[in-house]
């Protein structure tokens, strides 16, 4: 099988999906692989890495799309990326189809069998997305505690107060491993914690793992607008797989934040879990609405390219090895939580809940197989 890793274009995003270390993998097991030229030089890797390795470098995009068999990528295609999407190949990467009905259509048009990391699952858990949020979570507040600074617009409240002086209030909407490992910075920085969850189960487990260090709070409009309105720091954290993100923040609740909090929107990949949020960049990542800082980069992992790829890597992997050696049919035959990362094949939608998102009919994945 050829193998191709395109270098990613979205703004400020240096993520590889494949390092050296995987390209000797699939080399050593007789595929071919095409690296375009600097794919991973954004996250430290040189093309030379990859030539020892046994890689292919390639010089234009166009020819790595137009020579593989599957595409290994992290982010989602981009315009510029659709008309390279065909039939007959399969695209491996993150996709978030849900809030994303053009890219859907550009999926379905293309024909190619599109196969979403962040919709494959293992029990109950999102093993391909699991990497991304335990960075992003832990990233949420960084950036958090850097906008709350009084020079970048925020309320001058520093997270961890000082002896004799109380420290800041960080809400912490969705506990899930976004939620948990923003916590688990947030706690570090000594602030003042709470995480709401729908989950009574994964609210008891957070309140044994943080043995009391974090509020946790069962999940209401009246308990996120009462917890809100005292934030310095929200991170948005929702999910519901597949699905548009609930808008759980609303904008009457944002009016009532202190002027200055910062809301941190990790879940603005899926739409955004507060009214007000729009998609921002790495080159421009914040806005104002209504007197609070809104930060909703769709990529923040981007930022922290080598160890995001050297993680995003070791998770995808597995996955990868298993479609280029046995043939994706059979790879997803072979375990139903890979399945159901099939979100498009030959035209046909086979992820319910963008089916239900974008009101577009949708066929049960394994009718394709
Ligand atoms: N912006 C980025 O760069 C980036 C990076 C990684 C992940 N993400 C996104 O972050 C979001 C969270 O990912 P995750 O891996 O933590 O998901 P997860 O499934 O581990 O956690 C989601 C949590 O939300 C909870 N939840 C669902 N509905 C709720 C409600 N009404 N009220 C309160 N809680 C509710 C669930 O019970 C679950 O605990 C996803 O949208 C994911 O795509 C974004």
């Amino acid at each position: 099988m050829v193998i191709g890793v395109p270098k990613e274009i979205k703004d400020k995003e240096f993520r590889v999906s494949a390092t050296p270390v995987q390209a000797y993998g699939f080399v050593a097991a007789g595929h071919k692989v095409l690296v375009e030229k600097n794919a991973g030089i954004g996250a430290g890797f040189p093309d030379s890495e990859y030539a020892a390795a046994g890689a292919e470098i390639v010089d234009s995009a166009d020819t790595v799309w137009a020579k593989a068999d599957m595409i290994y990528k992290v982010k989602e295609p981009l315009e510029a990326e659709y008309p390279r999407m065909r039939e007959g190949q399969v695209v491996f990467t993150y996709f978030h189809l849900a809030p994303a009905p053009e890219l859907t259509q550009a999926c379905l048009k293309s024909k190619a069998t599109c196969i979403a990391f962040e919709t494959i699952e293992k029990g109950r858990t999102l093993p391909l997305l699991a990497p991304m949020s335990e960075i992003a979570g832990r990233m949420s507040i960084i950036c958090g505690a850097y906008f709350s600074q009084i020079h970048a617009g925020g309320t001058g409240t520093l997270p961890g107060g000082v002896p004799g002086v109380a420290p800041g209030n960080v809400l912490i909407v969705g506990g899930g491993i976004v939620g948990t490992n923003a916590a688990k910075m947030a706690v570090g920085l000594r602030a003042n914690v709470a995480i709401t969850d729908i989950d009574l189960d994964r609210l008891r487990y957070l309140d044994d793992i943080f043995g009391g260090t974090v509020k946790t709070i069962a999940s209401s409009p009246a308990a996120i607008a009462d917890y809100a309105a005292q934030a310095d720091i929200l991170v948005g954290s929702v999910l519901i797989k597949g699905a548009k993100a609930p808008q759980l923040v609303t904008e009457d609740i944002v009016k009532t934040m202190k002027k200055g909090a910062v809301i941190v929107d990790v879940a603005i990949d899926q739409g955004g879990a507060v009214e007000t949020s729009h998609v921002t960049y790495h080159t421009d990542p914040v806005f104002m609405k209504h007197g609070v800082c809104h930060y909703c980069v769709g990529n923040m992992p981007g930022a922290y390219a080598r160890t995001s790829s050297q993680a995003l890597a070791n998770a995808t992997f597995p996955y990868a090895m298993k479609l280029v050696n046995m043939g994706w049919k059979k790879a997803l035959a072979s375990d139903p939580g890979f399945l159901m990362g099939l979100n498009a094949h030959d035209g046909k939608l086979t992820c319910a809940p963008v089916g239900k998102d974008q009101n577009i009919p949708c066929v049960a994945p394994e009718s394709v197989l």
